[in-house]
Order: structure tokens, then sequence, then C-alpha cells
């Protein structure tokens, strides 16, 4: 079997590792590895302790010190101290309030030598310097030692990999808390499962074992993130350091690729150039994902060229609707969903098609009993070939089959769509296809329903339903109503929900954010719409309880 073969019949769950060729047994992904670089003792002695809460960082004051990658941020901004200082920091904390003698010190940070114990004065200062306002965290116990006394919050990742309770649930007693942080890079969950694409997965899978940058291309809602996702999922046992996921798509300001992309990586600190990040890396090898290019083009192309110069070993994946141009790039052209030729349809036959499967799987979902007979899988054939087999179309007018059943559907699609061929003897552009039916699903909403979805517009990432209410509601809709429009908002397949976690967040596809933020602007509410959202308090940690 090839590479290209096992992708495509690897399991499609997340975490269905088992026979895939992939899983390279000695090569375990980054998340299931103690913390291979630095933390020294704290690893060490805590690893399992750290990991088995999916700990990332720890918080104290307005400080966080990241595990992985050895950072102390004051405020989001990293602090410089060297080495010696973050493994007294880390000693300190580890203890969780306890005294930590000077020989326990000098032993620990200075495992080989023997050192003056004004070189462990010294680290202190420089700590309590980079601590500032809060240099009293670190007690001088008089003659002994020091303890450190800040209230600690542990962060950990969204989804923590046993499911259960940690040993650091056994709070320390300065843990005051543990919060969940919606992991920079991490891999998504999938949603639903993926429909056909076993080909592509196995094309993709074959250029990238061949090639070091990838670039998946097609129109908006053709699938290319989906595909890149999963294929990404199916990829990850065989690098060393995981995939990480940098979703450009939120980012207004082409300024901001590089620090996101150095988040992703977790090397936050490194984001001064393309080179700087770069030499940061390191020999690490992970799987990087560029999501959502074409906005930022130029600074992604440069970002990515400067990456895999410097680092030989590192693999990326992009999604772009045009292609990065930067070097060594190979293209893939993300073909739609396999739809029904002409003439069939037998609803068996019809199902057997990608198209009229994603169809279906959608449609069940808001009504399960359809009759498979004949005229259904005529209409059904009908919808997947007048919608060019776009998956995001495809939902989008499922969801509008439960008002109007699938037949009705079928004879409305034709309609608006055959405006868009008028006196032409082209079939449409799937742009314009998934443009009309955007159009339609819009004009299909009630009032209410239309001021909430421009109004979610201005959030270029997840929200809650309490920030969706805060920013949509107004004179002409209530903060109730917009509780019900959300909802049904995401009946309709125009908004993506997530409820797997303690608080449900609700996020706008690329394309549905594009398409909701110019019926903003030509609603003239933009502005104040902005206003709003920029009130709101954007606690990271907002509705995330302790256990
Ligand atoms: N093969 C597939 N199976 C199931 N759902 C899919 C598939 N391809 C795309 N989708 C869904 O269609 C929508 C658009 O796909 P997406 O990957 O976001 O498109 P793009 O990144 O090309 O704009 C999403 O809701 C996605 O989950
Ligand atoms: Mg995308």
């Amino acid at each position: 079997m090839t590479l290209a073969e096992a992708a495509a019949s690897a399991p499609a769950a997340a975490g269905g590792v088992h026979l895939d060729p992939f899983h390279r047994p000695q090569a375990m992904s980054a998340e299931d590895l103690p913390e291979s670089r630095g933390l020294g003792q704290l690893v060490s002695m805590d690893a399992a302790r750290l990991n088995g809460s999916g700990a990332r960082a720890l918080l104290f004051g307005r400080f966080r010190l990241v595990l992985r990658s050895r950072e102390l941020l004051a405020d989001g901004v990293p602090v410089a101290i060297g080495n010696r200082a973050l493994d007294v920091l880390i000693a300190l904390i580890e203890a969780c309030g306890e005294l930590v003698t000077k020989d326990e010190l000098l032993t620990r940070v200075w495992p080989d030598t023997t050192v003056e114990e004004n070189n462990l004065q010294f680290q202190i200062s420089t700590l309590r310097k980079a601590l500032g306002a809060d240099r009293d965290f670190i007690r001088t116990v008089s003659g002994r030692g020091y303890r450190f006394v800040a209230e600690l919050a542990v962060e950990r990742r969204a989804t923590r990999p046993d499911g259960g309770a940690g040993a650091w649930d056994q709070s320390p007693a300065n843990v005051v808390q543990f919060v969940d942080s919606p992991p920079p890079g991490a891999l998504p969950a999938a949603r639903s499962e993926l429909v056909g694409r076993a080909a592509q997965l196995s094309d993709v899978a074959a250029l990238v074992a061949a090639n070091r940058l990838v670039t998946l291309v097609g129109a908006g809602g053709i699938g290319k993130t989906r595909l890149t996702l999963e294929l990404a999922r199916r990829l990850a046992p065989s690098f060393e350091d995981g995939v990480r996921i940098a979703e450009l798509g939120p980012l207004s300001d082409p300024g901001l690729v590089l620090p996101t992309i150095a988040a992703a990586l977790e090397l936050g600190g490194a984001a001064a150039g393309p080179e700087r990040l770069a030499a940061a890396l390191g020999p690490r090898r992970p799987l990087l994902v560029l999501d959502n290019c074409e906005h930022v083009i130029d600074e992604a192309a440069a970002v990515a060229e400067a990456l895999l110069h410097a680092n030989p070993s590192l693999q990326i994946i992009a999604t772009s609707r045009e292609p990065l141009r930067a070097e060594g790039e190979w293209v893939y052209r993300v073909p739609p969903l396999d739809v029904p030729p002409e003439g069939e349809e037998a609803f068996e036959e019809v199902l057997q098609h990608s198209a009229a499967q994603l169809f279906m799987a959608r449609i069940s979902a808001a009504q399960p009993a359809t009759s498979p007979d004949r005229r259904v899988g005529a209409a059904v054939a009908k919808i997947c070939r007048q919608l060019d087999g776009v998956p995001l179309a495809l939902e989008l007018a499922a969801a509008s089959a439960a008002a109007l059943g699938i037949e009705g559907l079928a004879s409305r699609l034709d309609d608006r769509l055959s405006l868009l061929t008028e006196g032409r003897r082209t079939a449409p552009t799937r742009q314009q296809t998934l443009r009309a039916t955007l159009d339609w699903s819009y004009e299909l909403l009630s009032e209410p329903e239309r001021a909430v979805m421009r109004r979610l517009a201005v959030f270029a990432d997840d929200f809650t339903m309490e920030a969706a209410s805060a920013v949509a509601a107004g004179e002409d809709v209530a903060a109730a109503d917009v509780v019900r429009c959300l909802a049904g908002l995401v009946t309709k397949s125009l908004v993506a929900s997530d409820v797997g976690g303690p608080v449900p967040y609700y996020r706008l596809l690329e394309t549905m954010r594009a398409y909701a933020m110019e019926r903003l602007a030509e609603s003239g509410e933009l502005e104040a719409v902005a206003a709003r959202h920029a009130a709101v308090d954007f606690d990271p940690f907002q509705c995330v309880e302790a256990p």
C-alpha cells in the first residue's frame, strides 16, 4: 500500500490510528510526549501530572508561563529572562507555595557544577526585576530559601487527552482554578463525518509526501479547509512535533500573519521576523497548516518560504482561493463533490455520489423521514447538479429543504439559478452558483434573523451566545430574540456551532462571513455594530468554570 492509498483507507474518525500506516509507533505526536524540550525538573518530576491534566501554561498575576516553549509573558508580551532564572522560577512554582531551600535550588538549577550562593541570589533578583510590581510573588525565607506565593491558575488544552481528571485537579494549595484555553494551533475535532473525498485524500497525501509546500486551491465553500483538516488528522501521527494550524481567515491586518503563525507554533515570542521564527523553530518538524490564505497571500507566501528555507524538514499545507506563488509550491485544485449524471434518478444510484450523500446527510439531520423513491432521487440529483457539487451550497440548500420539501427546493433553485445563465449559453461558475445560493438563503430568513446574521460578521473568530447578544441586539432585535435567531441560523447552516465544550461556541465560515460583511456594510450599520463589538468585554476565559 502506498502512502496515498493509506490516507484514503484510514478511518475517518479522529484518533483512529490503529491501522493507519501513517502512524509510526516509534514517533509519538508531540501531544503524547512529556514536554520534551526544556522544562527540566518540572517535566521529569511532573510530566505525568502536567500532561495528564493537559496543562499548557501556568497563569499568575499578569503573567503566563507557557510550558512547551518555556516562555514567560507579561500581559501577553514576552519577558526576556535567561534559562537559569526560568529554572529557578519553575522550581519555585512546582513547590506549590512551600519553602524551597537554597541547596535544593542550587542542585536543581546547576546540577553538574558547584556554584556560589550569590549566583542564586543573582537569578532571584533577575526574576524579581522581571516580575516588577509583583516582585513579592517570590518571598525570601531568611537564611533558608524562597517561596512562591502567588495564586496559580493552570491553563490547559480545551480537550483533555484523558477526558478525565488529571492529577493537578487535586489542586495543590496555590492552584486556584483550571481554565480551558482554546489552544492556538491545535487541530480541531471533526464536527461531522467527512463525506466522500477518498480519492482527493490520497492524491493530496501523495503530493504532501513528495513536496514540502502543497496548496489546496478552489472557490469558497468547495471544501478546502475540510479536506485539509481531515488529511492533517490522518497525517498527525507521522509528525513527531504534531500538526499546528494557523488560521489566517480571521485576520484583517497582514501584519498579523507572522504573529499568528508564531502563536500556532507556540513560539509567540519569535514573531520579530520570519527568519527569527524559523530559528526559534529549530530542528522541530511539525506539519504546519496555513488555512485561508487568500486575503493575506503575499505575507503568507513570504513566511512560508522563509520557514521552509530555514528548516529543511518542515512541511506546510496551505488553503487558499488562489495559489501562493511561493517557491517550491505544489498546487492542488480541489474539485467539487461528485454529482449524479443527467438521467440518473434511482435513489440508490443517486446516493452513490458524494454530493448527494452530503445533501442527504444534512437533510436527514433536519427531517429524518424522507421517502427514498424515484421522484425524490431525481430531485436530489438535479439539486446536486444545479449546485455544481459545491459542499457549502449543498449544506445551505439542504437547510431550506425542511420548509420547501426536496422537490419544491429543486424547482425553486431552477428558477433562481437560471437567472444566472439567462442570455448566455455557458453554465454559471461555481462562485456565481454559491453567490446565488447565499443570496437566496439570506432572503429566506426572517427580518430579525437577517439583522443578526449580518451583524455577526464583526466576529472574525469564535464567539459565545453572550457576545452575540451584546453585539447583535438593537432597537429592532431584543437580546432574547438574538438567542432564537442564532439558533435559527445554526439550523439553516449559516452559522456553525461547537457545542462540545462547557460553553457553546459559534463561528461563521469564511465565505459566510465575507457575505455577511458585505450585507452589513450595505445596511449602513457597520460602524455602530463595530462599536458594540469593541465594547464587549472579551475575557478569553469568560464563562469557563473551574471544575
Ligand atoms: N467532504 C465533506 N464532507 C462533509 N462536509 C463537507 C465536506 N466538504 C465540505 N464540507 C462542509 O462544507 C462547508 C464548506 O467547506 P470548507 O472546507 O469550509 O470550504 P472552503 O475552505 O473551501 O471555503 C463546511 O461546512 C464543511 O464542513
Ligand atoms: Mg476555508
